[in-house]
């Protein structure tokens, strides 16, 4: 049987969201153009008051202090209201001049902005309060919107949300219901009213179970050549720890 077209071979004028050089182009044009930056479906003010509690997620609404973690931020990120409102926050996208433009015109420190691929990120399991995501789900082919949603579920503490803006409602809460370690916050998700489109905020809650440990032996051990290679770490702190050997975790039945 013929393989089907993939929608940008059906239609080459489409863009290709998913593509690390469309991102980077674009941002290079808009940084040449007098215009400027591209923000998506609304910015830091109409958001936030769809965030914090009272808000459109009621009970599960974020409240200052937190480390929270923004996905795909572009050069038009959250984090520096998300700092002024009280939040430690780093913002990553894998467009280095998106991320040097975010870092360049905000008003908080240059520290805040990473060059990270949201389908493997280089951070500590269970770092994070809240993982926020404002159109990078909607541009990301569906295996790789998969890892990105597996990464944030891992990067998150028990009782941490993942707070996804998107103009999908269905395909971010099938995808996302689908992993285990977390669940849908009750209610959601929501449409955000008063906005020129159909957008939606979903939240989901990490649940506490012992994926965030398998994550970090397959992280922080990448030259074991076999099981018995294996040692335990657990990153504590920035401290890492040898707590035992391929043994102790077949005793432990940690799931690798
Ligand atoms: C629709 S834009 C949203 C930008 C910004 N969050 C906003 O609301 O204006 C999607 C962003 O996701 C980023 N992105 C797409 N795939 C990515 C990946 N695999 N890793 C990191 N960033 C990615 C793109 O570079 C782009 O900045």
């Amino acid at each position: 049987m013929a393989r089907q077209a993939t929608a940008s071979e059906a239609f080459p004028g489409l863009p290709k969201y998913a593509d690390q050089d469309y991102w980077e182009q674009r941002y290079q044009a808009d940084m040449a153009s007098p215009e400027g930056s591209t923000e998506w479906y609304m910015g830091w003010n109409v958001l936030k008051n769809h965030l914090f509690i009272g808000g459109l997620l009621g009970s599960w609404g974020l409240e200052p202090p937190g480390h929270v973690l923004e996905l795909g931020c572009g050069h038009a990120s959250l984090v520096p209201g998300l700092v002024e409102a009280g939040f430690a926050a780093l913002a990553a996208d894998f467009s280095p001049t998106a991320v040097n433009a975010a870092a360049a015109i905000s008003r908080v420190g240059p520290r805040e902005f990473s060059t990270f691929d949201v389908r493997m990120l280089p951070l500590r399991s269970g770092a994070f309060d809240a993982v926020i995501d404002k159109g990078c789900f909607d541009a990301l082919k569906p295996e790789d919107s998969s890892k990105m949603l597996s990464e944030a579920c891992r990067v998150l503490g028990p009782g941490g949300r993942f707070l996804c803006v998107s103009n999908n409602e269905v395909l971010v809460r099938s995808r996302a219901r689908k992993l285990q370690g977390w669940r849908q916050a009750a209610g959601t998700p929501v449409q955000i009213p008063d906005i020129d489109d159909e957008i939606y905020l979903h939240c989901f809650v990490r649940e506490a179970d012992d994926r965030t440990l398998a994550h970090e032996i397959v992280m922080f051990v990448p030259w074991a050549r076999e099981v018995a290679d294996i040692m335990l770490y657990i990153s504590e702190g920035g401290e890492t720890l040898i707590i035992g050997s391929a043994a102790a975790r077949r005793d432990l039945s940690y799931p690798l």
